[in-house]
């Protein structure tokens, strides 16, 4: 029995094994006549040409990446395309989260425009969460929405932003406020392409992999706290389990509720901290993955106080974000800053914050009940903490 295979549960071994194709695997994303297949494997991107005919029969393809990303991993795409007769234009964004605003987003609709794009004419998103954020939504927009396939090029975004729809650039008031749920028609996820993802991008990502054991996976956290060796090293059977699982798992709460009315809101552990960190500090100056670890850690400390969460599953949280070489303490703002940021986040509701919290390792909840004093007395801890190790860095 291969790696992939040996932890998973008689059902999630069927649904997964039954589709491998040209030594990918392929998972489906079931949403009814929004339904797509997510092919994860090494050599994914050489196949690109003949995903792409099974939903499209024309002869150009348009792309949107950065100038990273395109040194890297646009030959092979193209290479693949051409293949199967596929033509690719390219447009490439700025490098940067900053490049997820209004500018960025109305060259490419313009981009797009000047190039006689059409409404069936397929947009590709080659790169990290940005581009695909970035991308995701100028393809919603133009002409009231074009084809759009998610080709994610970082962990994070093979692991979590490429999957599920969501879409949007950044105000200066809050991360990602602006978008659309706007589901791609294939997700691509060629797995050789982390070869060239600097070491801080993939520790990030290993933060959304955390997650998914925390939220709803246990037997995958078990697992993630025996391989972070070889996770760490980049070995290709066990990063390859690890995407293949977290996309399982992100492609079933999809599934179950796309728009994120209940069970989708779990997939945001550690967010609602996070979050605040990256708007405080400023987009970028902490990655996302680097922001949501502390956040865990903070929500891990709340569902200790107000959830039941064992302290010794608690502590397990914070050994596995540990050895992967995630942060563990925040950055030390007040309490009052602290409220202000939270208090604007797209997970308040009715005016109440709302929380994802773990009642045990693999099982979250959503509480909306959290009081002041509860939640003042874990950022507190986490201002004396941060004091006693010195700043908070990512
Ligand atoms: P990113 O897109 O900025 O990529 C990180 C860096 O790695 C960039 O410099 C990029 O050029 C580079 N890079 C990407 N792939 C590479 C490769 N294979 N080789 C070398 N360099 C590579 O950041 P990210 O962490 O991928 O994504 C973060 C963004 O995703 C945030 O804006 C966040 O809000 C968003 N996000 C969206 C969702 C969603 O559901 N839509 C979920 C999580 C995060
Ligand atoms: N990354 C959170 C979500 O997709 O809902």
């Amino acid at each position: 029995m291969s790696l992939a295979t040996c932890l998973l549960t008689k059902g999630q071994e069927m649904e997964i094994l039954m589709q491998t194709e040209n030594g990918a695997k392929v998972l489906q994303v079931e949403l009814g006549a929004r339904s797509y297949p997510i092919h994860i494997g090494p050599g994914v991107f050489a196949e690109a040409g003949r995903l792409l005919r099974t939903v499209y029969s024309g002869r150009r393809a348009f792309v949107v990446s950065n100038p990273t990303v395109a040194s890297y991993h646009l030959a092979a795409l193209r290479q693949g395309l051409s293949a199967a007769g596929i033509a690719v234009e390219v447009w490439q964004a700025p490098d940067s989260e900053q490049a997820k605003n209004w500018e960025e987003l109305y060259k490419i609709l313009g981009w797009l425009l000047e190039s006689r794009a059409e409404r069936q004419t397929p947009l590709i998103a080659l790169g990290g969460g940005v581009v695909g954020d970035l991308a995701g939504l100028a393809a919603a927009l133009y002409q009231r929405g074009m084809p759009l396939i998610q080709a994610p090029t970082s962990l994070l975004a093979q692991v979590d932003s490429s999957v599920g729809g969501k879409t949007a650039i950044n105000h200066p008031l809050g991360k990602n406020m602006i978008g659309a749920f706007y589901q791609p028609q294939q997700v691509w996820i060629d797995t050789s392409t982390l070869s060239t993802l600097p070491s801080r991008e993939y520790v990030s990502g290993l933060a959304e992999v955390v997650k998914y054991g925390a939220i709803r996976d246990r037997a995958f956290f078990d697992w993630l706290e025996k391989n972070t060796e070889a996770l760490l090293a980049r070995e290709p059977a066990a990063v390859g389990y690890a995407i293949h699982q977290s996309c399982w798992n992100k492609a079933m709460i999809v599934a179950a509720d796309e728009r994120e009315t209940g069970e989708r809101a779990l997939l945001n552990l550690g967010h609602t901290f996070g979050h605040a960190i990256e708007t405080a500090l400023g987009y970028g100056a902490w990655l996302h993955g680097e922001a949501v670890a502390a956040g865990m850690v903070l929500a891990g400390r709340l569902s200790a106080r107000v959830c039941g969460l064992e302290e010794s599953e608690r502590q397990r949280l914070e050994r596995l974000l540990t050895a992967l070489g995630l942060p563990l303490t925040s950055p030390d703002f007040s309490l009052e800053t602290w409220m202000t940021l939270m208090g604007r986040d797209k997970k308040v509701a009715d005016g109440k914050m709302r929380f994802v919290l773990l009642e045990r390792l693999g099982h979250a909840v959503v509480r909306q009940d959290i009081g002041e004093e509860e939640l003042a007395q874990v950022i507190r801890g986490s201002e004396a903490r941060g004091r006693e190790s010195g700043r908070a860095k990512p």
